[in-house]
């Protein structure tokens, strides 16, 4: 069994687009520039934010963090994204999810520019994808395409079982898992809340994708041997022995399905470090206008 590790995958991503951009810089042209939406004060999302911001400024990308209050009107938030959508030093735009109750999530993704949607979760973005464009994909499945690549894991001809059918996730990832691309030529199968004979198909997987939100959902007696097992799974878990007063648990019970395992991912250190770099991709992409 070997362990995928998303900290040593994510920074040779990391390393190689702070070669790109410093090369950039030294033929005298900008660096990219990432914009993040910062709306409320969930902790997870300041999280994520934060570490988003702090990987640009270590590969040398410039950024800039719009933070607003839980209760911005609706139409505050669009001239915010119109005015990043018209600056020409902006190459990415993300708000950050999940958005305050009042505001419609879907006509807020639809308004950034899909030149600068490097979360790709505007419809375009997921058009080009579908249809094998070149396309920002979004940051999970991405960075788990990167990690496949980087160990080498054969995917072609096998069959891949993505749990979850969520627009972030499992949805892009079942498309991804199927493109005729390496990684990628899986037979793939998309479970849901509403699959019926879930263990029988897991039973049946080379590789699984977890991406449901539950943690420890995939046991032991639902993995055939020699499976590829990527985690997805980031629920904080109420925990007093840590500081933060959470731990963060996968939806697969490591402990007993990693013996049975060729490759596994970590919870934490494995997919959740890679979407960052994902991320960063999509940014350096957005600004060489790869995707147009
Ligand atoms: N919330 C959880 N994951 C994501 C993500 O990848 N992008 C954005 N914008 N919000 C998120």
């Amino acid at each position: 069994m070997q362990i995928l590790d998303g900290k040593i995958v994510s920074q040779s991503v990391k390393d190689q687009l702070k070669i790109k951009t410093d090369f950039l810089k030294a033929e005298g042209k900008k660096p990219p520039h990432l914009a993040a939406i910062l709306i409320g004060n969930n902790g997870a999302s300041e999280t994520y934010v934060a570490s988003k911001v702090k990987t640009c400024n270590e590969i040398g990308f410039k950024s800039t963090l719009m933070r607003f209050e839980e209760s911005i009107a609706e139409q505050e938030l669009i001239a915010a994204i119109e005015q990043l959508n018209s600056d020409a030093d902006v190459d990415g735009i993300l708000v950050q999810l999940p958005l305050p109750e009042h505001i419609d999530e879907q006509k807020i993704i639809s308004l950034i520019h899909p030149d600068k949607d490097v979360d790709g979760f505007h419809p375009v973005s997921v058009g080009r994808l579908v249809q094998g464009l070149p396309a920002f994909i979004p940051a999970t499945p991405y960075g788990i395409m990167l990690m496949l690549e980087h160990y080498k894991i054969a995917t072609t001809g096998k069959h891949a079982v993505v749990i979850g059918r969520s627009n972030i996730v499992g949805r892009p990832m079942s498309i991804l898992l199927s493109q005729n691309t390496n990684p990628g030529n899986c037979t793939v199968t998309l479970c849901h809340s509403r699959t019926g004979n879930l263990k029988e198909l897991c039973l049946q997987a080379d590789i699984i994708v977890a991406a449901l939100g539950k943690p420890g959902f995939l046991t032991a007696d639902m993995v055939k041997e020699n499976a590829v097992v990527i985690d997805v799974g980031i629920t904080r878990v109420p925990d007093a022995s840590k500081k933060s007063g959470f731990a963060i648990k996968g939806d697969v019970d490591f402990e007993h399905v990693a013996p049975k395992c060729s490759y596994i991912t970590p919870v934490p250190g494995g997919v959740g470090l890679m979407t960052i770099g994902a991320l960063m991709m999509n940014t350096y992409n957005a600004a060489q206008q790869k995707n147009r």
